[in-house]
């Protein structure tokens, strides 16, 4: 099938849409909450290691990899997804995703046992709790909720499916984006699990083998992982939400509107799909129909053993399915993207955007932002229609979006995720460090992007999250100092500690341009 983003790329070039602008740098803008418009002076592209925000904004850290939790707990590596659950008008249970180690920082290069402990401790996700002080949120230490759900964690599979032979997993791992249901537990999603327990086909005996070599010491099957897991944030007790199919789950973002509860998920790599979940019920995720989306039709197709003879003839059961969703998804032609990543809902329009980040090996090394519509707005609907919304490049400011928030009157706020490798590199020279930006959706400058923010050095922003209010924006500064080649050789030292080492953290940006 034809890759979509090398066929679009084409059809759209020369269109240039409202987000794409050759000065964004010195635009106005709306501003967030009143809509009256007010001067903005954008950032420039940075390679500063700091955090970097526009006059109106500032921000304080909240937790750090390695702060501890309780006694017994630390805050793990690599924060993603941020989400909440309201304990009362000023404090909130705050999830956050610990998505994936580096040895360097979490343990050591060779494959002790001992240092893959150490890694497997580091992911999964922190349950922390906040307590607003003096107009900002604080972390509450010795608070009874502080805990860690980490790749230790044993989570049984949802309606007790039994796979490769057991019940339940050992931990999640690769937990990057996620969503939230409206009972309020959060879905944290695990991506790139193949770096740890390794991958394999439909069929095969053989697993090839991982990056972080996990399974030397734990005999975990590929199949384990790759799943949404729902969390209870109170208690930490978890459930892998097998129905929603195994891929590398980006996010699993939620919208339940006239008696229909959908939730999107992206699988982040090259050549894969964007799937939903249409559930049986309004109250849980237990039932329900996976379906992928095909572009070039139009269409949603279910990933259902009895609604399509092909998938009976190869896999026989719907769990043989969704285990292997990938290989289901291709055999009943599903679209190629350049890797879905973040998905976000506009509050106003209730259209879907999907991060596209990019895809070297196809030329396309900026990526897209897509929207799709559903037909008349019905999230079950098995027909969409759907156009580009932003196209990355050097004019347009940015490149390689992924994570996305919208406020409550619909503006758009999306950080980028310029591999650190490339950062500052080739097609990549003149957007400095990653970004965090911002699309307004009224005023004169509507559909413009303009820079807001600027990560620290190979760091990412991602996890964008509004608290309760709208006033303030939780934010993951995530992998600062990946590309270091020695703990004596460290290109970030962000956030500036004591030890100096640069350490992943949850901050909190605030300021009159929210307000
Ligand atoms: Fe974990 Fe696809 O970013
Ligand atoms: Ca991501
Ligand atoms: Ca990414
Ligand atoms: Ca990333």
């Amino acid at each position: 099938m034809q890759n979509y983003s090398r066929r679009d790329f084409v059809k759209f070039l020369g269109y240039v849409s409202s987000g794409l602008v050759t000065s964004s740098w010195l635009a106005s803008c709306a501003n967030v909450a009143n809509q009256k418009l007010s001067s903005l002076t954008g950032l420039k592209p940075s390679l500063e290691d700091n955090v970097k925000l526009i006059d109106s904004l500032s921000w304080k850290r909240i937790i750090s990899w390695k702060d501890s939790l309780s006694e017994k707990d630390k805050f793990g590596y690599n924060n993603d997804y941020i989400n909440y659950l309201e304990l009362s008008h000023d404090e909130l249970l705050l999830w956050v995703n610990n998505e994936y180690i580096n040895p360097l920082f979490v343990s050591g290069e060779k494959r002790t046992k001992e240092n893959i402990d150490k890694e497997i401790y580091n992911v999964g996700g922190s349950i922390i709790h906040l307590k607003m002080k003096e107009g900002h949120w604080s972390f509450l230490k010795n608070s009874k909720y502080n805990r860690r759900v980490s790749g230790f964690q044993e989570i049984p599979f949802s309606n007790s499916q039994i796979i490769k032979g057991r019940k339940s997993a050992m931990g999640t791992l690769g937990n990057c984006a996620g969503g939230k249901t409206p009972w309020g537990t959060i879905l944290t999603c695990e991506e790139n699990y193949d770096y740890c327990y390794g991958e394999r086909k439909f069929g095969q005996r053989e697993v090839k083998a991982s990056y972080h070599s996990w399974e030397k010491f734990y005999k975990n099957p590929p199949e384990h992982y790759g799943w949404v897991v729902e969390v209870d944030l109170r208690t930490g007790k978890s459930i892998k939400r097998v129905e929603m199919g195994r891929f590398a789950h980006e996010s699993a973002t939620v919208i339940q509107k006239d008696g229909v509860l959908v939730v999107y998920s992206g699988d982040d790599k090259a050549g894969e799909h964007l799937y939903k979940f249409v559930s049986a019920s309004q109250n849980n995720l237990e039932h329900g129909t996976l379906y992928v989306a095909d572009l070039t039709q139009k269409k949603w197709l279910p990933l259902d053993v009895e609604q399509d003879s092909r998938l009976k003839s190869k896999f026989k059961t719907q769990l043989n399915v969704l285990m292997y969703t990938r290989e289901a998804a291709k055999l009943v032609g599903a679209t190629p993207l350049d890797r879905p990543e973040d998905i976000k809902i506009n509050p106003i329009t209730g259209d879907v955007f999907i991060a596209l980040t990019n895809n070297k090996k196809a030329e396309n090394y900026h990526g897209t932002i897509l929207k799709v519509s559903e037909h008349f707005g019905e999230y079950d609907s098995l027909i969409f229609d759907y156009e580009d919304f932003l196209i990355g490049g050097k004019d347009a400011g940015f490149s390689s979006p992924d994570n996305l928030a919208f406020d409550k009157v619909g503006n758009l706020f999306f950080a980028t995720d310029i591999s650190g490798r490339s950062i500052g590199k080739k097609q990549y020279s003149s957007f400095g460090n990653n970004g965090l930006f911002f699309v307004p959706a009224h005023g004169h400058d509507a559909g413009k992007v303009i820079q807001i923010g600027s990560a620290p050095v190979d760091a990412e922003f991602t996890g964008l999250c509004f608290d309760p209010s709208g006033k303030r924006m939780f934010l993951s500064v995530q992998h600062p100092g990946e590309q270091s080649k020695g703990l004596d050789r460290l290109t970030s030292t962000w956030p500036h500690l004591a030890d100096k080492l640069p350490r992943p953290s949850v901050i909190e940006i605030s300021g009159s341009f929210f307000s």
